[in-house]
């Protein structure tokens, strides 16, 4: 190993794999890692909640399932502003398809339920 060819190489090859490392790492690759929170119910029962909320549960429904479970989001336990943290966090991912004026309506139903709905 004293030829300065060999650990260039050498170094070469360990920095493509801390690059692919890092990349892979930062995809939207959600659903291959799994949360506590993916296996419990998957829906919310927002049959008594008001007409809006129904509404925006629709919106929900369809983009905070892209990337992992809708379980996921239901059974976590955040409450109140917290949601808006976390929804901001989701719509600044790669793809995730939500603009402000979609994830304030999301927020609003997570903050609504966060107050009604009984969580184990
Ligand atoms: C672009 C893909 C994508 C979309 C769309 C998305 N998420 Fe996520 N979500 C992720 C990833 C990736 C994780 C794993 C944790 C992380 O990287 O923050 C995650 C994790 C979560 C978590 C768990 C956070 C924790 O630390 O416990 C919650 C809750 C969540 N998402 C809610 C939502 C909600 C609500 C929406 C819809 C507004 C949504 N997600 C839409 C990619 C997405």
């Amino acid at each position: 190993m004293r030829q300065p060819v060999v650990w260039v190489s050498v170094v070469i090859v360990i920095g493509l794999m801390v690059i692919i490392t890092v990349s892979l790492v930062n995809m939207p690759q959600a659903t291959v890692k799994t949360f506590p929170a993916d296996k419990g119910p998957n829906f919310i029962d927002v049959s008594s909640y008001p007409p809006q909320m129904q509404e925006y549960y629709k919106i929900f429904e369809q983009k905070c399932s892209r990337c992992h479970t809708l379980a996921r989001p239901i059974n976590s336990k955040f409450a109140g502003e917290d949601w808006r943290k976390y929804v901001y966090k989701m719509m600044r991912k790669p793809g995730s398809g939500l603009t402000p004026k979609t994830a304030e309506q999301i927020i609003e139903l997570l903050v609504y339920d966060s107050q009604v709905r009984k969580k184990e």
